[in-house]
């Protein structure tokens, strides 16, 4: 029997919605689609958290994650997964930073052989879908089996359980 893991990384607090508009939400929406997929398929559920504290406000976060990418950095991860050997199937989360995945992420997929690991990405996004995310998810996971994952649209995530449910359970 497939051992499913689910993880991502999302923001609380300040989002940005439809309009360009800011507002607050106690859990972010990456969280929220992976609650979904989880309690879909079942498996385990894990947060990945940087080690570094993030601002709340939004647009600083927004010049942070800039800096990062463009200089490559390798934000540290808190916590890791307990026994990640023994999972066959990982649907890996995180919202759009930048047209890719939040550097944090860069550092998750280092850090494992993804040899005979199925990674399933689901993203959230205002608008840029997965940007080049999947490109480098692809050479960042070493010898994963990348799918072809689901983009969401973040501010209605909250509106598409079953949507979200129906394909999580199409990829088991
Ligand atoms: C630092 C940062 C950069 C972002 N860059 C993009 C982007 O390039 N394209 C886009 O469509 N949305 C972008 N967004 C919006 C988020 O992808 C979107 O709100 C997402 O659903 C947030 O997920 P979360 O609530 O799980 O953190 C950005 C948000 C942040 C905080």
């Amino acid at each position: 029997m497939s051992k499913i893991l689910t993880v991502y990384f999302s923001i609380k607090g300040q989002t940005i919605g439809p309009g360009m508009t800011i507002t607050n939400q106690e859990k972010g929406n990456t969280a929220m689609a992976a609650e979904f997929i989880r309690n879909a398929v079942g498996g385990d559920l894990f947060e990945i958290e940087a080690a570094k504290v993030y601002p709340e406000d939004h647009m600083e976060l927004i010049d942070i994650a800039k800096k990062e990418l463009n200089s490559h950095t390798r934000v540290e991860v808190k916590n890791y997964p307990d026994n990640f050997v023994k999972y066959d199937t990982v649907f890996f989360g995180y919202p759009n930073w930048w047209n890719t995945m939040p550097m944090v992420m860069f550092t998750f997929l280092e850090h494992y052989d993804w040899t005979g690991k199925r990674l399933i990405p689901f993203c959230t996004s205002e608008g840029s879908g997965f940007g080049l995310s999947i490109e480098d998810i692809k050479s960042t996971a070493k010898n994963a089996d990348v799918k072809e994952g689901i983009s969401l649209k973040g501010s209605q995530v909250k509106n598409m359980e079953s949507k979200i449910s129906d394909w999580a359970k199409g990829q088991i």
